[in-house]
């Protein structure tokens, strides 16, 4: 039986109340043992509920003194915990407000608290430096990134873990409050909600609070001199989503661009079903790293922004962002969604149709890398960005859609992020509710797309 098989024999209506049981926070982590990829990240004895991160940042200098409280939740009792932290110099650690004892080793700071924990417990961190720029396996950058006027903080994979020490797997999801402490006239930038702005002396402290459960990899904070744009969407169901975009001073978002937002969200949401979070918005800052990246609520572009890219980065709102992958090597759920939300969108006026990207890929030579390590297949997270997970994970969709139809095809689009909205999910899931939504048996083509090595035949 293909690997993906593993585990999905409950009918899906059984599947949905076992979810909702998983609740309060949607964020208990998966079962089983470490991420495939990168199995020293992330503690699976306790489940990260929420993140208190307040940051003073000088830019001139690019110090950071920081406090991080986490609140957790240990099912059984802890003598010991850890929390992923790389660079940055710890001054302090406290469980349950008691000094406890801690220890660094590698990517890990390893807390040993007075008196075991289990059930609810917070954790605050004290520590200052100059947080990282990380190295990715791919040789791009991540982590804590340089800016002329400041810095953003870009985490996928792992570079969040440079400035916030935390449960660092995409399996644990929780919610986050920012403070940020900046010089008067430079904006600090997050995830979620502006809750305020306060000025203090020749500072200014930006509360941003991001309510909804997130993935450590979609955490970001930018710091600058910025244009900023605050406006509302009115969403399909006729919700008013605030908007608040930001963009470093020199370059601003171009009205085209801050009108094309709302369409693309509107047209995603009559797609995939409502916008899942509480605002949107987005971020350009002048980061040399090559990527754009779906940071939650409000993607982030190096220097300018692109419709189809704007495209890609608000599909992953839904698909990598909402319904989150629980382990790396399951990524093409996120990137193939969001490269088809771009085949989908060019098609929307008589442009390409997925079918014909579809078969000018699979015209690609037995040969070409998209054939091969398999989506779900590889073990070396330098392939983690690469052709298979993002083209050949969105053939997949496409064989998907025209084995079932178009009716049933974008009905899964919807119940795949209706299911595991806020929660995290795997190729099993899909699967699964994939063969709900259309009566058929699906396993063979998923294991023909996602772990065969070299291209599928007869497609
Ligand atoms: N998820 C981002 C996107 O699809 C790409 C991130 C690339 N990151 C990296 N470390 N290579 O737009
Ligand atoms: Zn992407």
């Amino acid at each position: 039986m293909p690997s993906l098989l593993r585990g999905r024999l409950l009918p899906l209506l059984a599947v949905v109340p076992l979810v909702l049981a998983l609740a309060p926070a949607f964020a208990a982590p998966p079962p089983g043992g470490p991420d495939t990829l990168f199995p020293r990240l992330g503690d699976r004895s306790y489940d990260a509920v929420h993140y208190d991160v307040r940051l003073r940042y000088d830019p001139t200098t690019n110090r950071l003194r920081a406090r991080t409280r986490l609140d957790a939740s240990a099912p059984t009792r802890l003598t010991s915990f850890r929390l992923d932290l790389v660079g940055m110099r710890v001054t302090s650690v406290r469980v349950g407000g008691s000094r406890a004892r801690w220890r660094r080793s590698g990517q890990h700071l390893v807390v040993t608290p007075r008196r075991p924990v289990q059930g609810r417990f917070s954790v605050a961190v004290a520590y200052r430096g100059v947080p990282r720029t990380y190295r990715d396996p791919d040789g791009s950058r991540e982590g804590w990134v340089r800016t002329p006027d400041g810095a953003v903080a870009l985490g996928e994979p792992v570079g969040t873990m440079t400035w916030i020490p935390s449960d660092n797997t995409p399996g644990d999801k929780a919610t986050y409050r920012y403070r940020v402490t900046v010089p008067r006239g430079t904006t600090a930038v997050a995830n979620g909600d502006l809750q305020g702005r306060r000025n203090h002396g020749r500072s200014t402290t930006w509360t941003w609070r991001a309510r909804d459960p997130m993935a450590t990899y979609l955490a970001t904070v930018a710091i600058g001199r910025f244009t900023a744009h605050h406006s509302q969407v009115t969403s399909v169901t006729g919700r008013r989503i605030p908007v608040w975009t930001f963009a470093d001073r020199k370059r601003d978002v171009p009205r085209s661009i801050r009108r094309a937002l709302p369409r693309v969200l509107r047209f995603e949401e009559r797609l995939f079903g409502p916008y899942p979070f509480t605002s949107t918005g987005l971020l350009v800052d002048d980061a040399d790293v090559g990527y754009a990246l779906e940071t939650q609520t409000r993607p982030f572009f190096p220097y300018s922004v692109d419709e189809v890219t704007l495209v890609h980065e608000m599909a992953h709102q839904w698909y990598g962002d909402s319904v989150t992958v629980g382990d790396w090597h399951d990524l093409w759920l996120a990137e193939g969604f969001a490269t088809y939300a771009e085949w989908l969108w060019e098609a929307r006026k008589g442009g390409t149709t997925p079918a014909q990207q579809f078969d000018s890929l699979y015209a690609r030579p037995a040969s070409a890398r998209l054939w091969s390590p398999a989506p779900t297949e590889f073990t070396d997270s330098r392939d983690l960005f690469g052709d298979p997970v993002y083209l050949r994970g969105a053939m997949t969709l496409q064989a998907l859609r025209e084995r079932i139809g178009d009716a049933d095809f974008f009905a899964v689009l919807k119940a795949w992020a209706r299911t595991y909205r806020h929660g995290t999910a795997t190729t099993a899931d899909l699967v699964a509710v994939a063969e709900e939504v259309s009566g058929q048996q699906l396993d063979q083509l998923f294991a023909d797309w996602l772990e065969l090595d070299g291209r599928p035949t007869g497609y």
